[in-house]
């Protein structure tokens, strides 16, 4: 298991994993770039793996887990 931040660490390649789980505060709205850019970096790597999203805001959740406008968003960037 691999443990990063994206703002301070650049990842080549994550070939090695199975599982992969990005997680991003919520600022304005919207997930923070490194986040972001690291869903879009790996998109089509995701394709044959597993992959968690998460955010941590403070609006509360509107609906169930997972379904929140803001990971929403970020499934429709790695086509889940
Ligand atoms: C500048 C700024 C903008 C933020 N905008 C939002 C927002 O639009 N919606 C929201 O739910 N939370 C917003 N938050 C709260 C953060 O999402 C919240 O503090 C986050 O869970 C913690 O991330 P952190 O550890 O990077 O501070 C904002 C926080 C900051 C500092």
């Amino acid at each position: 298991m691999k443990l990063i931040n994206a703002g301070e660490e650049k990842i080549k390649d994550i070939s090695e994993y199975g599982l992969v789980v990005v997680g991003s505060g919520v600022a304005c709205g919207r997930w923070v770039n490194e986040a972001e850019d690291f869903l879009k970096k790996f998109r089509k790597d995701f394709e044959n793996k597993k992959l968690a999203l998460f955010v941590s805001s403070v609006e509360p959740i509107p609906k169930k887990e997972g379904d929140t406008a803001e990971v929403s968003k970020m499934h429709k960037i790695v086509g889940g």
